[in-house]
């Protein structure tokens, strides 16, 4: 069975994945969901921030791990990343499922906002970024009625390395259209989106599905940007039937 690396999104780590670790291996995965953004890790990527520096220690990683073709799966920064993973070595890639996340480079504008971000960020810490970010990384579902889920997604946030958030937004400020390899790759996919989702909205998750073939596309109802922690169990469906489908 595929072994199935599983990349988080910005500004969280691996805890947001919990419910489909649980459900994968249940299933017979073996499923590895790094902490891209642990304290210390610019200092695991090699060169200035890009994404395609993340990738490449995936991929090192998981050599070391004793896998060499693995399928990946990523929400929005770590859908990033799992492209970038289809630019760097799309050979050792068994399976693609890409979650509230899009394919195209930013825009000026964008990039602009990420480095305020990152001298924000390195200047005065961690406080003011759940405030900033909550309303667009959950729906308003969320927001309204599983108060659980906001207060884990604002604990993750303020437990996170102000110095890797940096890193992060400086690298996402310039990765490259991802539509090429898209085109081009056809191994097992699936494209997960909320349908309250703002940062990554439907339109591009249909792009995206389109891109690779007209690869399945599930719409997570009363969801938003981060739909796998907002409803993990119908997530957690969608990457199990996903999975059986890798060879
Ligand atoms: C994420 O959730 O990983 C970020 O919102 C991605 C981004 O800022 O483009």
């Amino acid at each position: 069975m595929a072994a199935i690396v599983l990349l988080h999104a910005f500004p969280l780590d691996s805890r947001m994945w919990q419910s489909q670790v649980e459900a994968l291996s249940r299933a017979g995965h073996e499923v590895w969901a790094p902490d891209l953004l642990a304290p210390g890790m610019a200092d695991s990527f090699e060169g200035p921030p890009s994404i395609d520096a993340m990738a490449r220690w995936v991929l090192a990683e998981s050599d070391r791990r004793g896998h060499h073709d693995f399928a990946v799966a990523g929400v929005s920064m770590g859908g990033y990343v799992a492209m970038g993973l289809l630019r760097e070595a799309g050979h050792r890639v068994s399976g693609l499922a890409l979650l509230d996340t899009k394919s195209g480079s930013d825009s000026d504008a964008a990039a602009r906002n990420r480095e305020e971000f990152a001298a924000r960020v390195t200047s005065s810490g961690l406080e003011w970024v759940p405030e900033a970010m909550l309303d667009n990384l959950l729906g308003e579902t969320t927001r309204e009625t599983r108060p659980a889920v906001v207060r884990h997604v604002t604990d993750w946030i303020l437990q996170s390395d102000p110095v890797m958030l940096a890193w992060a937004q400086r690298a996402m400020a310039v990765r490259p259209d991802a539509g090429p390899e898209l085109d081009v790759f056809r191994q097992p996919s699936l494209v997960v989106v909320g349908t309250e989702d703002v940062i990554s909205p439907p339109e591009e998750a249909a792009a995206m599905s389109e891109a690779l073939g007209g690869a399945p596309l599930s719409m997570v109802s009363g969801a938003g940007h981060l739909a796998n922690v907002e409803c993990p169990g119908r997530v957690s469906e969608m990457l199990v039937s996903w999975a059986d489908r890798l060879g």
